[in-house]
C-alpha cells in the first residue's frame, strides 16, 4: 500500500494546475511507464489505471484499444476525468469512483493496470489481471527531495524505515507476481525563482508534516537549500522515484 493521503486533499487537488510553477523537467533515467504500456498494449487490450485523477495520462498517453476504465476514489476527480471524455473524442473510455484498496472489478478481466503516483493493494491488482497481463506502477520514494527534506527535518516518507518502493517490491512477489523488476528513476526540477519555489512547496506534500499544503515555509531554511541548490540562476529540486513491472503468470 502506497501514500495513502487524506480524501479531502485529492477533492482539493482536482482544482490544481503545476502550469503556474513554470516548472522544467529533465529525467536523468530511462524507465518509462507510458512507453512499457504502448508496447505491451494490443488494439484487444482492456487496460485500468487506478487513482487516473482527471484523466489526463490517459488521454495523452494512453494508446486506443478495446477498453480504458480510469478509477479515482475522488469524485471531484472522476467529475473531470469525465466532463474531458465528453470533449476528447476518444472511444472505449470510461471512468468511474473506485478506491484502489477496495476495487470491485471483475476478476481476471484487465490485460494491463496502471498506477501512476497512487496507493495499490498488490492482491487485488492480482486477482483484477487476467493470467499473462502486466502491472506498471510508477511512485515517488523515500529519498525523492531528500537534500531538502534533510534540511527541514521531515517531510513525505521521512520517518519510514524502509524505502516505499522496497515495500511495494517485496508486496508484489508476495502478492504471486512474476517478472518483478524495480527501476529507480531520478529527475531534476529547475524552478525560475524563489517564489514559485516556495508556493510550490506550499501546495504539494513533499514536505508534508513540516509545510505544504498551505502552510507557510521556514524562510532561513529555504535559503539555505536554496543557497545549496542553484545552478546558473535556477532552483534545482533533485525527484527520486521508481517504476515497477510485473507479471502474472499465464
Ligand atoms: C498524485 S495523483 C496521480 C494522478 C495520476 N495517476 C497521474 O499520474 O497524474 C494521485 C491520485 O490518486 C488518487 N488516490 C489516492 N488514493 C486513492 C485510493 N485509495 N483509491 C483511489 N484513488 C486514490 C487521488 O485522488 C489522485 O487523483
Amino acid at each position: 500500500m502506497l501514500h495513502e493521503y487524506g480524501f479531502d486533499f485529492y477533492e482539493k487537488m482536482a482544482h490544481w494546475s503545476f502550469d503556474e510553477f513554470g516548472i522544467h523537467e529533465e529525467c536523468l533515467t530511462d524507465w518509462d511507464l507510458y512507453g512499457l504500456l504502448k508496447a505491451l498494449a494490443t488494439k484487444d487490450s482492456r487496460i485500468l489505471d487506478l487513482g487516473t485523477a482527471g484523466g489526463e495520462k490517459i488521454f495523452s498517453f494512453f494508446p486506443d484499444c478495446a477498453e480504458i476504465l480510469g478509477t479515482d476514489f475522488s469524485p471531484a476527480m472522476i467529475a473531470t476525468a469525465r466532463a474531458a471524455l465528453a470533449k476528447s473524442g476518444r472511444k472505449n473510455i470510461s471512468f468511474r469512483v473506485m478506491d484502489n484498496l477496495r476495487m470491485d472489478v471483475p476478476d481476471e478481466h484487465f490485460d494491463i493496470i496502471t498506477a501512476r503516483h497512487t496507493c495499490t493493494d498488490a492482491a487485488q491488482v492480482f486477482k483484477a489481471l487476467r493470467p499473462g497481463g502486466h502491472f506498471l506502477i510508477r511512485g515517488v520514494d523515500k529519498y525523492d527531495c531528500w537534500g531538502l527534506k534533510l534540511i527541514f527535518g521531515g517531510g513525505q516518507e521521512y520517518n519510514e524505515p524502509v524505502p516505499i518502493s522496497i515495500v511495494e517490491y517485496e508486496g508484489l512477489l508476495n502478492a504471486g507476481f512474476a517478472d518483478v523488476e524495480l527501476v529507480p528513476i531520478h529527475t531534476r526540477e529547475f524552478f525560475k525563482d524563489r517564489g514559485m519555489f516556495k508556493a510550490f512547496l506550499e501546495t504539494v506534500p513533499i514536505l508534508e508534516g513540516v509545510c505544504g499544503d498551505g502552510e507557510p515555509v521556514n524562510e532561513a531554511l529555504l535559503d539555505e537549500y536554496i543557497a545549496k541548490n542553484t545552478i546558473g540562476g535556477r532552483i534545482i529540486l533533485y525527484r527520486n522515484y521508481y517504476g515497477i513491472s510485473a507479471r502474472k503468470l499465464g
